[in-house]
């Protein structure tokens, strides 16, 4: 039975440290949306792995795919491949995304000024963007040789964005050649042989393009329904979603964070999270575990089991702040959806919990964080499968099912 793994806020909940505990039984690990805006990171007996692009089963020397739904910098993609083994398997159907994208990302997040999303600048969005106008090459174009640049080159153009790509394209050929095929009859044929496949999200719930707090978002889908469609398979293919939270909130980047801390509390759980981007190293803002957004997330990703990270970080700090509803111009919104339209003037309404302060994780899992456990449990109406309280593999709880 596949599996995916979803983050459930607003990225770096920790999926890579997840993807990597439980796939071992695995034979592939598939990542299907994003590109290498992800920064996901493993720790193997001290030594840190940060995967961009190829997905975290790596770590392990899994069998890495990307899907069709995933756009590729062949630049990023090669420096991994050389520091990786383990067969790797690129989807024709990719689009790539060329130096002309990655402009565009900085000239329009210069343009946007106080309004700058905070994009990764790696280029994500004018991909996208280029594959809807149909304008971006894909894996096959490239490798085909025969694929006309010229629409493309003229549409920059207009943005004086321009270079000659000779280069570039004969680099991408080098790098995709031999790699290349398709993700979602591999994934039938492992699973066909018995196999099972860990399905990886990239970024999360609330980043959503059509469904998280637009505009400040990333351009691709990131919930567990859009595995299928960047195989280019059924439904059925999903298996059970595992999301992934942090026992706290993080945002990298701008946008509305209802639940965000700012001040020397927030410094605090930073310094102690180690809170820092994986791709940018930018500062991540903090804020409180949120069960107006998880709630969201969980439905919309059909998430039955979570995972929790992080829980460590909260032994080390003096309070827990939880919240169950927003004011918006004082008025209580409980329901994400209602205050989509509102949510930069959403304030989380916050509760004091106990505090986990001083925890000890020899004695497993006990009073305030078995209590932190119920509360997620019965708040978002799922069962907690995992409890990570480190970022080595080992440092993990799991709990029967
Ligand atoms: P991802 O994008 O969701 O894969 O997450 P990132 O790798 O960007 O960020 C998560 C960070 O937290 C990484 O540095 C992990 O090594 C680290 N991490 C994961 N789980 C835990 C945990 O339980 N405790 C601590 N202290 N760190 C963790
Ligand atoms: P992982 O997979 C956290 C954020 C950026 C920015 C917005 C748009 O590691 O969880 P983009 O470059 O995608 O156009 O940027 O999305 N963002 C992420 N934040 N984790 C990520 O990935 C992210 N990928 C993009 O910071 O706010
Ligand atoms: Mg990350």
């Amino acid at each position: 039975m596949n599996f995916s793994v979803i983050g459930l806020q607003w990225g770096d909940e920790g999926k890579g440290k997840i993807v990597d505990y439980i796939s071992g039984n695995c034979a592939a690990v598939v990542r299907f949306n994003g590109g290498s805006n992800a920064g996901h990171t493993v720790v193997k007996d001290g030594k840190k792995y940060v995967f961009h692009l190829l997905p975290s089963g790596a770590a392990r020397g899994k069998e890495m795919i990307l899907a069709s739904g995933v756009v590729v910098d062949p630049i990023i993609l090669s420096e991994e491949i050389g520091k990786v083994f383990g067969k790797i398997l690129i989807d024709s159907r990719c689009s790539v995304v060329t130096p002309y994208d990655k402009k565009l990302d900085e000239i329009i997040e210069e343009k946007r000024g106080s309004l700058a999303l905070g994009t990764t600048r790696r280029g994500i969005g004018p991909s996208y963007a280029m594959r809807a106008l149909r304008l971006e090459p894909r894996v096959c174009d490239i490798l085909a040789n025969d694929f006309n640049f010229e629409a493309l080159a003229t549409f920059y153009d207009m943005m004086h964005i321009n270079g000659n790509l000779q280069e570039w394209i004969e680099y991408s050929r080098n790098v995709l050649k031999g790699i290349e095929g398709d993700s979602g009859a591999r994934v039938v044929e492992l699973n066909e042989k018995g196999e099972e496949v860990v399905f990886e999200g990239s970024q999360g719930s609330l980043l959503d393009i059509m469904h998280g707090s637009y505009p400040y978002v990333t351009s691709s889908h990131t919930l567990s329904t859009y595995i299928p469609l960047s195989l280019g398979l059924s439904k059925d293919i999903i298996g059970d979603t595992i999301g992934v939270m942090k026992c706290y909130a993080t945002r990298v980047g701008s946008g509305p964070f209802p639940s965000e801390e700012k001040g020397v509390l927030a410094e605090e759980i930073r310094r102690i999270g180690n809170e820092y981007g994986a791709t940018t190293g930018r500062a991540r803002r903090i804020g409180w575990l949120d069960f107006v957004s998880l709630k969201y997330a969980v439905r919309m990703n059909g998430v039955k089991e979570v995972a929790i990270t992080k829980v460590d970080v909260l032994s080390k700090i003096r309070q827990l702040k939880i919240c169950r509803s927003y004011s918006v111009d004082g008025e209580e919104i409980s329901d994400f959806f209602k205050a989509i339209p509102r949510l930069d003037d959403a304030k989380a309404e916050l509760e004091e919990m106990d505090s986990l302060h001083g925890y000890d994780f020899s004695i497993g899992m006990k009073g305030a964080l078995k209590k932190l456990i119920e509360l997620i449990e019965e708040e978002l109406k799922v069962s907690v499968r995992l409890v990570s309280y480190g970022e080595e593999r080992s440092e993990t709880f799991e709990l029967s099912r």
